[in-house]
């Protein structure tokens, strides 16, 4: 039995069974049911350990986490503060402040060629407080359209009166949203108020860039009072875009021109939380209205020796290093792929797919992000095929990205080696010809069965 067949039989084995409880008192047996509705759907999640399996799947992409390296930096943080308190004793109004948490804001601040800094404890409590924080009543909220979920229930409790999407990074799209709201409403054609824009700068399930520049251009011709302003997540180009990986704003050289940008600490940075950056109004604020830091214990020194020994790490040549070569391996991904003459045969067949505008040669940053796109289900498939083989990435289904749009997620490191990505090369390929073979079989049979009823 083949690694395709013997997964496929798996997974349709594996689809959890409805375990509504009969009995019981009422809290449980209704949990229960609206788990059912998960399980019924094929949705219930349930925590999984990764193995020691090689990684195409984790945020880790310098891989400064699994390499160690974050963490001998990290103890030569510790070493200069032998007599560190481990907690922060409490929220950031109160005893939860000190001299070093300031200065690191501080110099993450001017990192990113910005003035100010906030740390949150993660990229989710920091996105969930901008949303809440930034825009006003009257104020209007413009999102692509696959904005980060933390994003999303951020601007369910914002104050914005009025929330549009536009389509996934379509500078078109982005204008006629900007359009309508200036031809209909006057407090934004007046300058009066603020339309605040929310966008990613690589998107975490597609690695598409976002066309920064244009979008800025497009806003200031449609409001040239300059009432449009900016919330970038950097999320996925902390760490690696730019210059030392300052991100896509300081790669274009937009640092003036947006209010906010989200630097989290959880995907190129190997540790975790996040630091909003901006000017000293966006700061204050934060501190006197975001409810994530008031209502919440300042992070640990532990997590902030971790930051800024991550901040001292990509700083260096040595890091600039680590991401050429983790750009060396996407490019080498994508070379291998393209020139096989299966994934052609595969493509036009329409088994699988990858993003194909991406004219990766020559270009200067390639994401280290890369969905393949598989037909419904298949991408379970196909993951449980690359995890059989001891590569790990897995599938992405809806609502995490949209319907009809499952992949799998490929996350490249700076620590794979040419070796693992031709390997990753092979299964993708082997699966999708197997797959092929397998569906030529099933029209071959349902013709012989049609011909069959006829005679
Ligand atoms: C685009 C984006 N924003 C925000 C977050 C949340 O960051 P954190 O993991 O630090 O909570 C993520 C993490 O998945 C993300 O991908």
């Amino acid at each position: 039995m083949s690694a395709f067949e013997m997964f496929h039989d798996m997974i349709v084995a594996q689809k959890p069974k409805a375990r509504t409880l009969k009995n019981g008192p009422t809290f449980y047996r209704n949990l229960e049911r609206r788990l059912d509705n998960r399980r019924k759907k094929d949705r219930l999640y349930v925590l999984k350990t990764p193995r020691n399996v090689v990684d195409f799947s984790s945020n880790d992409v310098l891989s400064l986490s699994t390499s160690g390296l974050l963490r001998m930096a990290f103890y030569e943080e510790l070493a200069k503060y032998p007599k560190f308190v481990v907690g922060s004793c409490g929220s950031r109004l109160l005893d939860g402040n000190n001299t070093y948490i300031n200065n690191l804001e501080k110099e993450i601040a001017q990192f990113h060629n910005a003035t100010d800094g906030v740390i949150f404890s993660s990229g989710y409590d920091a996105n969930v407080s901008l949303f809440e924080v930034f825009p006003g009543p009257k104020d209007a909220i413009v999102y692509d359209e696959l904005v980060h979920a933390s994003i999303h229930d951020g601007m369910r409790n914002t104050k914005a009166t009025i929330r549009r999407s536009f389509s996934h990074n379509n500078v078109d799209s982005f204008r006629a949203v900007l359009q309508e709201l200036h031809d209909s409403e006057e407090v934004f054609r007046s300058g009066e108020r603020t339309v605040i824009v929310s966008t990613e700068s690589i998107y975490s399930m597609d690695g598409t860039i976002a066309p920064l520049t244009e979008m800025v251009r497009v806003a200031d011709e449609v409001f040239p009072t300059r009432n449009v302003e900016f919330i970038v997540d950097e999320a996925h180009s902390t760490g690696m875009l730019g210059k030392n990986g300052r991100g896509l704003v300081c790669a274009l050289g937009l640092e003036d021109r947006i209010a906010i940008r989200l630097h989290t600490c959880g995907k190129g940075l190997g540790c975790n939380g996040a630091t909003v950056v901006g000017n000293e109004t966006i700061r204050t604020m934060l501190i006197n209205y975001a409810h994530g830091l008031i209502y919440t214990t300042a992070p640990s020194f532990p997590t902030l020796a971790a930051i800024r020994a991550a901040y001292t790490l990509i700083r260096s040549d040595f890091c600039e290093e680590r991401r050429l070569r983790l750009q060396t391996l996407v490019r080498h991904f994508y070379r291998k792929m393209f020139d096989h003459p299966s994934f052609t045969i595969a493509k036009e067949a329409g088994i699988l797919d990858l993003p194909s505008g991406l004219n990766f040669e020559g270009k200067e940053f390639v994401s280290q992000i890369v969905p393949v796109w598989t037909r419904n289900e298949d991408n379970h498939q196909l993951a449980a095929n690359m995890q059989y083989a001891d590569y790990n990435a897995w599938p992405i289904d809806f609502p995490v990205v949209p319907r009809d749009q499952g992949r799998v997620r490929l996350v490249f490191h700076t620590d794979n080696t040419i070796d693992e990505i031709d390997g990753l090369v092979e299964i993708i390929i082997q699966w999708a010809e197997e797959k092929m073979e397998y569906m030529k079989d099933r029209t071959h049979w349902k013709r012989q069965l049609i011909l069959k009823e006829k005679l």
